[in-house]
Parts: C-alpha cells; structure tokens; sequence
C-alpha cells in the first residue's frame, strides 16, 4: 500500500525514527503540569511569579543532546512557545521572553547549536493558543474562561493582530535559526454548540501555512492547524495507534508523541513513570506499524533533565545501541509475514532483513508460520549469535501442519540480558 505523498521532505524522518520533544518553559517552575494555568484558572499576576523566579542557572544544552544522542534519537522538537505564551528566544515581536527573567538570556539558539552539533534534526513546536497576549480571544479553554471580567476583557481584543503576532514570531523563527526540519503547531480545537474554541479563521492557518512553506519548502508540518489537507505528519499522542494511521482509506506517515509520566512540562510528584522496557517497547510497537515515536523531555526549572529522564534515556539507550538496526530505516514488514504472538516485527526494505521482536520469552522454540523456505540466516542481534532454524520437514514434534509452512528458530533457554531480544532473519 503507498504512502500519502507529502509536501515537506519526510525522506529523512521515516528513516530517523525516533526523536525528542522538549518542553520547557516558566510552567516547570510550578512543576505541576504545563497546563497549570489553566488547570488553576491563573490570572497574569498570579503566573507572573514564575516569570519573576525563572533562572535555570544549571542549563546546559550541550549535556540535553548528548543524553539525547544517547539515547538513539535523531532529531529534536523544542516548544519554542508554549500555550502559557512564553518564549525561549529574544523574540522582537514581544516582551514575554526568557530575556525578561532573572536569566537574561536567550535559551533557544544555544540548544538549536547543541543539537546541530551532535547531528540531530530542529523541530519547532509553537502554540497557536497563547493564554498571555494582550489580543488573543478569551474562549472556553483559556485560563481566564470563568473570569468574571471575561466579557468586558474581551472587548479591546482583536484576534486578528495576534494572527499577525503569530505569524512575525514563526517568520523569526523560520530565517533566524537556519534550516528548520519540522514545524509543528499545537493546536485547534474549533466552536462547535455550547463552546468557543479557536481554529483556521483565528490562527489565519491559510496565510500562516504558505509563509512556512515559501520560507522553507522541505519543512514538515504536524496536522494541528485546521487546514484539511495543509498537512505532512499525524501526531496521536498518549496512545499507540492498533495499526499504520490511514486518512481516507490511504496510509499517513505519523509520529505518536509520549511522555514518560503523563505531563508534558516538569512534573514533580507524578509517580506513573514508564520503565525503560515498556519505553523500548514503545518504540518497536510504533515503528512496526510504520511510525516515528517523539519522546518527551520536560527540563527542571535548573534547567537539567531530572534522574528519572536521564535513567530511562540512558536505557533506551543501550538497548539502541545493539538494536538501532531494528529501527533506523525499518518499517512495518510486507503483509505476507505475520507476527506471532507476543512479537512485533519491523523490515528493512533496503537490506532485506525482518526483524522479530520478543516481548516474552518462549521456551525454546519460537515458530514462524509462513515464514519456512523464506529465510537465508538467523542471529539474535544483541551479539550476533547464530539462531538455528528448522523447517517444516525437518521439524519432529511439529505442532504445526506443514501447510503453514513453519519455520521454527531454536532459542537459548534463557533470555538475552537487554530489555528486548531481537532475532535478525536475512530473507532469500
Ligand atoms: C497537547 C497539549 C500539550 C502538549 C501537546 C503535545 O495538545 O496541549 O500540552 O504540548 O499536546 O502533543
């Protein structure tokens, strides 16, 4: 089945695989989810106390891409500007910035160089909701919502000229930065009965859309500005899709995007981390059915990833290191070789080889309906260690009929020590 062509060049994405999202902003100060001033229906002055106390006097981007790198990502999307309206840059187009707090500087363009550096790929997250600017239209999901005042605030209010703030920033991020690989806009949520919400007419998502594309033609774009066809990736997040996304009966190039805990900013008391196994396996699940997995980081007001992110990264890591073969120019494998249970299986179109994901481990023996007479050698990938096969003929307590064409590998008893055992099978 082929793939909806896309306007951006999504050549190296589908490739890459795997990346980091970045959230960061004055919200990890409050360390308590990035939506917290909605959550708490914060006026300005109250969340000023977060721009007044905002200095990650420990930042280092330098050490964000190396964990990064480590961890077998190759490409990193950063909210430049999340929904709270602050921003990373020293931004001409207004005065919330990072520039404005007690750090003085501009965050953004020493971590597009740190990232650069270390050969990863820059994706700009940038909110189209601003809970901030003076002309954004209070609706039903601003932090304002219940405000009393909501009505008589909203008269000075033209959403028009924040389309055109909108649009000043993403043109300074678009020429100041260098080439930019993916834009990624968050997000429409239109009025439909009994709610206001904001979509293409507030963002002007038409006019936005054709500067983004005049400015860099190859950029991707996520699918978040209301414009039904103006987009390249869709982006599930917080759940795995059961199958390769499909729009119209045609499949998608995606992305799901996941957090380790539930939040997207710094979150300090959430307990539902995610361990390095189930992270692992994520990623096989995602790039089984022809995904790319972004993987959040949300910094600490310090400015540092905190134990628990740099714990996972450095497993994710590991694991990459002996099995990135497994992902990195993998998709989902033909139709006619079907996984057994407990198993994902990914494909390397270019060199020929599928490979089997084990997320329990059998008892000796693990059958391949199908795949008998079709396979030219067999290694677990972790250390290259040969894994001997029998087909269908050569097979003595075969609970299988030969019309399903088995081949049985034979594995060691015990499991391979990495987080997920892979078989590599070089196909005839
Ligand atoms: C959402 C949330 C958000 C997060 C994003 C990531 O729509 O509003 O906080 O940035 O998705 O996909």
């Amino acid at each position: 089945m082929d793939v909806r062509q896309t306007a951006g060049d999504t050549s190296w994405f589908v490739h890459d695989r795997f990346g980091m999202f970045i959230h960061w902003g004055l919200y990890a100060l409050a360390a308590r989810h990035e939506w917290v001033k909605h959550h708490e229906k914060m006026t300005d002055a109250q969340y000023d106390r977060y721009l007044r106390h905002f200095d990650p006097d420990l930042y280092d981007p330098v050490a964000w891409a190396d964990a990064a790198a480590g961890a077998g990502m190759k490409y990193f999307v950063v909210t430049t500007k999340h929904h709270e309206g602050f921003c990373l840059w020293d931004t001409r187009a207004g005065e919330y910035k990072s520039v404005n707090t007690p750090c003085r500087r501009d965050l953004l363009h020493p971590m597009v160089d740190a990232f650069r550096a270390r050969d990863l790929r820059v994706g700009f997250y940038h909110s189209l909701i601003d809970w901030h600017h003076e002309d954004f239209i209070i609706d039903d999901m601003h932090a304002l919502r219940d405000h009393p005042g909501r009505a008589a605030m909203n008269e000075g209010r033209d959403q028009r000229r924040y389309a055109e703030y909108l649009r000043a920033q993403v043109r300074e991020l678009l020429t100041e930065f260098g080439r930019v690989d993916i834009m990624w806009f968050d997000f429409s949520y239109p009025s439909r009965e009994g709610f206001v919400g904001k979509g293409r007419e507030d963002w002007q998502s038409e006019t936005l859309y054709q500067m983004v594309r005049e400015l860099q033609p190859h950029i991707i774009l996520d699918d978040r500005l209301d414009l039904p066809d103006g987009w390249d990736i869709k982006t599930p997040e917080q759940y795995q899709p059961r199958e390769w996304l499909t729009v119209g009966g045609q499949r998608v190039v995606w992305e799901a995007c996941q957090t380790f805990s539930g939040s997207w900013g710094y979150h300090r008391d959430e307990a539902s981390w995610k361990s390095v196994d189930q992270l692992v396996q994520m990623l096989i699940d995602t790039v089984s059915k022809g995904g790319n997995l972004l993987l959040n980081v949300g910094p600490t007001g310090r400015g540092e990833f905190d134990a628990r992110a740099l714990d996972r990264l450095a497993g994710i890591g590991a694991w990459m290191k002996r099995h990135g073969r497994s992902i990195y120019g993998c998709t989902q494998a033909p139709d006619d070789f079907a996984a057994p249970s407990d198993c994902r299986l990914t494909y390397n179109p270019t060199t020929r080889r599928l490979y089997v994901h084990l997320f329990a481990w059998p008892f000796q023996h693990l059958h391949l309906d199908g795949f008998a007479g079709r396979v030219e050698y067999a290694q677990l990938l972790n250390d290259a260690s040969e894994v001997l096969m029998k087909g269908p003929e050569d097979w003595q307590n075969a609970p299988t009929t030969p019309e399903k064409r088995t081949l049985t590998l034979t594995l060691p008893v015990r499991k391979p020590d990495v987080s997920v055992p892979v078989v590599e099978l070089f196909l005839k």
